[in-house]
């Protein structure tokens, strides 16, 4: 059976955060929701890693991170083990993401792009699956930088 997928926000992205759960909501995707829960400015990094600490722990095998642009809880995302976050705002990227890199964190920027969009990018990536063969080869060449 398919895990909900995860979903956080800081206060930035906060009205992004509730759009997509209400088309989710509407197409029937499940989703687990790791906050932030209010408008009290907040730090993303925290968000982050509460998502990305649920995928490592196999609650989740997917997550979506929205802020502000996107870029800051990309970089938080992907200083966490294991995991493959991907700043979209187009539709090409976020399918491209998922079956090139196997990214199974997208992040989206409130400031950066609307609510139709940013659904629309969160239905491609969760759609696609992951191609592998050659990319998997490259895939597992950046990830063994972890060890390093
Ligand atoms: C918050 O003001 C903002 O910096 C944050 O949401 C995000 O855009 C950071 O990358």
């Amino acid at each position: 059976m398919k895990k909900p997928i995860a979903i956080a926000s800081d206060h930035a992205a906060l009205k992004l955060k509730k759009e997509l759960m209400k088309h989710f909501d509407e197409v029937g995707v499940e989703y687990i929701d790791y906050g932030t829960y209010d408008e009290k400015s907040c730090h993303y990094p925290e968000y982050a890693k509460k998502l990305c600490d649920a995928i490592n722990e196999g609650k989740n095998d997917l997550g979506i991170l929205v802020c502000g642009t996107g870029i800051g809880m990309s970089m938080a995302a992907n200083k966490c083990k294991g995991i493959r976050a991907a700043v979209c705002s187009d539709t090409f990227s976020a399918r491209f993401t998922r079956l090139h890199n196997d990214a199974n964190v997208l992040c989206m920027g409130e400031r950066t792009i609307g609510p139709g969009l940013a659904c629309d990018i969160a239905d491609i990536f969760l759609a696609t699956e992951f191609e592998g063969g050659r990319h998997k080869t490259r895939v597992d060449m950046f990830m063994a930088f972890e060890n390093e």
